[in-house]
């Protein structure tokens, strides 16, 4: 939405002082430090909120619409489950071909009619860009849930969270980005915002799947420590977080590229025999053979419980946008 101005329609409670509200999230470039804190004290309200009593009515008679043009399981559930747990309901589009947008309906109409029946819009779209161009078009705050291979912030924000939680701080820490770093849009968000921290980030590609050169310009610039590699054996021993990505087959042209990088790096109990005891691995999932099942009984496997840790940010973000927190 464009600027949040103050509307004398809005129902009693709303409010409207809360430093979020009415906005939208698109970029993790909106977040600095205090809003980091500020939301995981805000998620971890949340977590034993849902511990404690489940389900609890801070967003009743709001709504939400989950606007998915590409396919989700976690992310479009969990915002589900979190708009639900907070009292609200939702109107899932999923299957956008059932919808107007099969007919030709452009963006920014699509987005105008959801905002007629409902007070936030979440957003994923194959274009990188198209959550701004939601966000412009409409009145109501506008997530994104990931824009083609550009941003996806909630994502980041849960990643942040899960480091947070596991391993008490992230000032300090060594992250290795590990798997598609030109494709990944979680990657990319998360990169970003751990360049508000003090962090070393490696990154660990096959040479056509490198991190884009303008990010690493970017951190750069904010004078973030950052080294690239082909190979994972040389940064796994001084890695805190590994986190491991899919090779994002959708967005290659050539099949044949894509097979030449899909296997390319397989964690398993035995690559994990030269990383530190107390580290831990994540994984936005799905995952497609990158982290091989045995080693999923290890305690440094956080990336189940790293989706959970989702639905405690998802449920954060909808009660500051919505003014309730
Ligand atoms: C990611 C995405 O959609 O970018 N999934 C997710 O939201 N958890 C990662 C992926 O699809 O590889």
């Amino acid at each position: 939405m464009p600027t949040p101005s103050p509307n004398p329609h809005l129902p009693f409670g709303d409010q409207r002082t809360a430093p979020w509200y009415g906005r939208d999230i698109i970029s993790v470039k909106q977040f600095g430090r205090e809003d980091l804190e500020y939301i995981f004290a805000v998620a971890h309200e949340m977590h034993d909120m849902v511990d404690h009593i489940g389900t609890f009515d801070l967003l009743k008679g709001k709504i939400l619409a989950n606007l998915f043009y590409e396919p989700s399981t976690r992310t479009s559930s969990s915002f589900t489950a979190a708009m639900e747990r907070l009292g609200g309901s939702v109107i899932p589009i999923n299957e956008v071909k059932y919808s107007s947008v099969s007919k030709g309906e452009s963006l920014p109409d699509t987005v105008r009619t959801l905002e007629c029946y409902t007070d936030v819009i979440v957003i994923r779209h194959p274009e990188v860009g198209s959550a701004a161009i939601a966000a412009k078009a409409a009145r109501k705050p506008v997530i994104n849930a990931g824009d083609g291979i550009g941003e996806h912030p909630t994502q980041a924000l849960l990643d942040a969270f899960t480091i947070k939680e596991e391993l008490g701080h992230i000032d300090g820490l060594t992250v290795t980005l590990l798997g598609d770093l030109k494709h990944g849009r979680t990657v990319h968000s998360l990169a970003r915002l751990l360049s508000l921290y003090k962090v070393r980030l490696n990154y660990v590609a096959p040479d056509i799947l490198r991190m884009p050169a303008e990010l690493i310009d970017e951190l750069k610039a904010k004078k973030v420590e950052q080294a690239e590699y082909t190979t994972l054996d040389q940064a796994l021993p001084e890695t805190d977080v590994l986190y491991v990505t899919r090779v994002q087959k959708e967005r290659f042209t050539d099949e044949a590229v894509f097979e030449s990088v899909k296997g390319a790096y397989v964690i398993d109990p035995k690559v994990m025999k030269a990383a530190k005891e107390r580290m831990i691995v994540m994984h936005p999932l799905p995952r497609v053979g990158e982290i091989s099942p045995e080693f999923d009984d290890d305690p440094r496997a956080a990336y189940f419980r790293q989706m959970e840790y989702g639905l405690y940010v998802r449920m954060a973000l909808l009660a500051m946008v919505l003014g309730k927190a």
